[in-house]
């Protein structure tokens, strides 16, 4: 098996890429990065060290894919990923050629190839405008999804894949929701096998989290060097709820979509933590301080930010029906696993994540 992971330096990516080689050891596993990410350097070495190969290059770039050989598999991981991207001049652009038309110059490398690919998708293709306005009952640390909703696809369990998409979904989100529709038609006119997953909140080791994605390391790292967090809207008491999916449980679901391509067709699945994964920032707090033994000073504003939302969860049901796939890992268990991999790797870790 051969594939090439587009941001193959990058949290996910990363990732992806040492797990495919210790399953798969005579794989080969290509990562296209230009390393723009802070800390995709460090995640490099364990690219190297795992066996994958490197390329350095640029998705923005159709030729930079020319020095890739002929793979069977795309996973398509390069991107700018923060929801707050591309309102600072320079950034537009940026946000738009990495994340749409990188995402098209990926698609021209599986078709000259007929390979398949795997698209990471988003919960943000669904408009925040209207999610925000679901029904919510509150615990004294937690939000919670009413089992009464008004619109279709919205339930107590969460985002199911036929929530409506009318509405505003952030730039970021309109750049996956358009790459989705390009990945959608290339595999319908050139029969590329093609499966999009729209995944809810990634978290795990290898993730460089910082304040404007990656949540839940930003929030274990502040604790484990005793820096300062905040609760930002909503009642500033942290109950803001977000599911977690640890990236190995996503691993576990690329490999049987590797192995069911056919199956696949262009479709969309909604993929995450789910409910029973589901994490409120104040329970967050509890979490890293029971692991680390830090209590740190927390701060409290009670504005919202622009396009945020108080709860979003995962409704894994459409990809659990089709391939029997579940999350497996647990909150708790994703972030000892971040803390031990923070005092494996402090040295290279702490000027990055502290
Ligand atoms: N992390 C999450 O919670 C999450 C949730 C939903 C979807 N996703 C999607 O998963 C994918 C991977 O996200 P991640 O969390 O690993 O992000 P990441 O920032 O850790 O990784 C992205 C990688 O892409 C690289 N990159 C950026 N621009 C590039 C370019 N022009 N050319 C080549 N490489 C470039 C970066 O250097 C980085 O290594 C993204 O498509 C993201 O939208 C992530």
């Amino acid at each position: 098996m051969k594939i090439l992971i587009t941001g193959g330096c990058g949290f996910v990516g990363s990732n992806l890429a040492v797990l495919f080689k210790q399953y798969y050891t005579d794989s080969e596993v290509y990562c296209l990065d230009n390393l723009s990410r802070r800390g995709s350097e460090v995640n490099l070495q364990k690219v190297l060290a795992a066996g994958g190969q490197f390329v350095h290059g640029d998705v923005r770039v159709k030729t930079d894919f020319d020095r890739i050989p002929a793979v069977d598999i795309v996973i398509d991981a390069a991107a700018e990923p923060s929801v707050l991207a591309g309102k600072v001049p320079g950034e537009l652009e940026n946000l738009i050629d990495t994340n749409l038309n990188g995402t098209i110059n990926t698609l021209y490398f599986a078709k000259k190839h007929q390979a398949a690919i795997i698209f990471l998708s988003t919960s943000r293709v669904y408009p925040y405008d209207t999610l925000a306005e679901a029904k919510l009952v509150a615990s004294p640390k937690r939000f919670n999804l009413s089992n009464d909703q008004a619109l279709k696809g919205l339930s107590e369990q969460g985002i199911a894949e036929n929530y409506p998409l009318e509405g505003l979904r952030s730039l970021y989100g309109a750049t996956k929701l358009a790459s989705e529709y390009f990945i959608q038609e290339f595999a319908h006119n050139f029969g590329l096998p093609a499966v999009i997953n729209r995944c809810g909140v990634l978290s795990g080791p290898y993730q460089m989290g910082k304040i404007d994605q990656g949540v839940i390391v930003l929030w274990m790292a502040k604790h484990f060097w005793k820096g300062r967090l905040g609760y930002i809207g909503y009642g500033g008491l942290g109950q803001q709820a977000r599911d977690v999916l640890h990236v190995r449980d996503l691993f576990r679901l690329v490999q049987w979509q590797i192995a069911n391509l056919g199956l696949q067709k262009g479709q969309i699945f909604n993929v995450g933590g789910g409910l029973e994964n589901t994490v409120s920032l104040a329970e967050l707090t509890d979490l890293c301080t029971q692991i680390t033994g830090n209590t740190i000073e927390m701060g409290s504003s009670l504005e919202n930010r622009p396009g945020d939302l108080p709860i979003y969860i995962t409704d894994n049901s459409k990809i659990t029906e089709f391939s029997g796939w579940k999350p497996e890992i647990t909150v708790p268990t994703l972030l000892q696993e971040v803390h031990d991999w923070f005092i494996a790797d402090e040295a290279s870790l702490k000027a990055i994540l502290a």
